[in-house]
């Protein structure tokens, strides 16, 4: 889990982040062991950025990947206090990552643990539809 939490850091390195200067870097664990990442993407309509969890599923998904292949998803910031993922990339990650995944949410100073499920309480699937 070390590199995995070492990757969502370097991730943020790429972020584009002119009007938050908030970056955000995600990484996921593959069952073949390898890592992909996202970082969030801003823009000047303001509601047309992108965060970084949702850029990383949504390359993932772009490059092939199941569900079922993704063993872990990392979330980290630069800042003291761990980032919590938006609403928005909750519901996505819910769809697109299996509940027991777990979430590893690390700042520059910690990591805590929680799983996707745990996340979104009764949150909204498929199966509702
Ligand atoms: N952001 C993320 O990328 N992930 C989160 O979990 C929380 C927020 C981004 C969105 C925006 O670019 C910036 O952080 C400030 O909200």
């Amino acid at each position: 889990m070390k590199a995995l939490i070492q990757a969502a850091h370097k991730a943020y390195e790429c972020a584009y982040v002119p009007y938050s200067q908030f970056p955000v870097g995600a990484a996921i664990l593959l069952e073949d062991g390898s890592i992909l990442t996202g970082a969030n993407v801003e823009n000047a309509s303001y509601g047309l950025s992108m965060c970084a969890e949702r850029n990383c599923l949504f390359h993932a998904v772009s490059a092939g990947v199941e569900k079922p292949s993704i063993k872990a998803m990392a979330i980290a910031t630069p800042q003291s206090h761990r980032v919590s993922p938006c609403g928005a990339c909750r519901q996505v990650m819910r769809e697109l990552m299996p509940l027991d995944t777990p979430i590893y949410l690390s700042s520059k100073e910690s990591t805590e643990t929680i799983t996707n499920d745990a996340l979104l309480p009764l949150g909204f699937d498929k199966d509702d539809l």
